[in-house]
């Protein structure tokens, strides 16, 4: 199959080199080094591919010119290609919603036309698999040594959980991490992105340090519950970032306040607004409040988070507010 696919891209392009060719769920992806876009040579291509039976979709990106950038090394760190800017998702402590904010966000970026890959660098329990929905799907890789990104949803992703099996302790997990994280990063073939979203272990250790450092974040999103224990952490997540200059976009409180499924009315069962309270004590953004909603709860943890599953939901729109408030910070 692929063989054909390339003989018919070799025959209309055959004085260009052809970087890339990449089939995922019926979706070809063709890259070619070329300056200027050929229409002509391009549509007659794209009817003799589509006939194949197994491609539903071409697109064709043309690299010749953008190459030096998106080869160039982010200073002194590892080299991500193609990815324009890097941003984390972290938390200070676990369990306040980091992964669901994550997907949702990556979601809503892409909503509004930003070119988009999440990458769950979660070691302790990565989620990405789960929430969009290919978890126990092996990551596909032509050459047996870089890999293809998912793409579901309109967006790339892939995981580390993808890499390292559930049952392995956790110190392994630590110890290797960086290294593990650092070859997969750059060993996906990913398109061109305008923005990635990582998905961070939770806490402000070496690992996270080690990490923001190397990535060169553009910048960082701290998620955190109303509860002081969780805002004490974030705290510590906002002092750990602008430590290796990173900048903070800003504070999100997840599971702000309860709204009940049958009568919707609202309850502050941890209290309120303290996320917002702390981002302007330590004057950094404050970017929104998602409430605790069953909707949230069941689509991230179905594989299909609510942004992509309910377009039109009032959550939706929060992601979305949140995402053009994060677009805005890092423009
Ligand atoms: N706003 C919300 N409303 C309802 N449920 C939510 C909300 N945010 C997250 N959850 C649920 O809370 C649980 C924990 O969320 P999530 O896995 O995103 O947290 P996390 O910070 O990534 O955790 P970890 O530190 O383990 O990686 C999940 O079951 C998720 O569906
Ligand atoms: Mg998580």
């Amino acid at each position: 199959m692929n063989s054909d696919i390339e003989n018919i891209v070799k025959t209309h392009f055959a004085n260009e080199a052809v970087d890339g060719i990449k089939l995922t769920n019926g979706r070809l992806i063709i890259t070619l080094q070329k300056d200027v876009a050929d229409t002509t040579k391009e549509a007659a291509m794209k009817e003799q591919l589509l006939s194949l039976a197994d491609v539903s979709k071409v697109s064709v990106i043309y690299t010749a010119e953008k190459k030096p950038t998106s080869l160039k090394p982010r200073e002194e760190g590892w080299v991500v290609r193609n990815v324009k800017k890097i941003i984390a998702v972290a938390s200070g402590k676990g369990g306040v919603g980091k992964s669901t904010t994550a997907v949702n966000l990556a979601l809503a970026l892409a909503n509004q036309g930003k070119r988009v890959a999440l990458f769950d660098a979660d070691i302790y329990g990565p989620s990405v698999p789960t929430m969009l929905g290919y978890e126990g799907v092996r990551a596909l890789s032509y050459d047996g040594k870089t890999f293809e990104p998912f793409e579901y949803m309109g967006i790339q992703s892939m995981s580390i959980g993808t890499f390292i099996a559930k049952d392995v302790p956790l110190i392994w997990r630590g110890s290797k991490a960086c290294g593990a994280i650092e070859q997969l990063m750059t060993q996906v073939n990913w398109g061109e992105i305008d923005i990635m979203v990582i998905d961070m272990p939770p806490g402000t250790g070496d690992i996270q340090i080690t990490l923001s450092q190397k990535l060169k974040l553009d910048g960082a999103v701290i998620v955190s519950t109303p509860q002081d224990i969780a805002l004490i952490d974030a705290v510590k997540g906002v002092n750990m970032f602008k430590k290796v200059d990173v900048p903070i976009l800003g504070i999100i409180e997840n599971m702000s306040y309860y709204l009940c499924p049958k009568c919707g009315t609202r309850a502050d069962i941890f209290g309120h607004a303290g996320a917002k309270v702390a981002a302007e004590e330590m004057k950094v953004p404050f970017l929104g409040e998602i409430p605790l909603h069953i909707d949230i709860r069941e689509n991230a943890d179905n594989g299909t988070p609510i942004v992509f599953a309910e377009p039109e939901s009032r959550f939706t729109a929060v992601y979305e507010d949140i995402a053009a408030k994060v677009i805005a910070e890092l423009d």
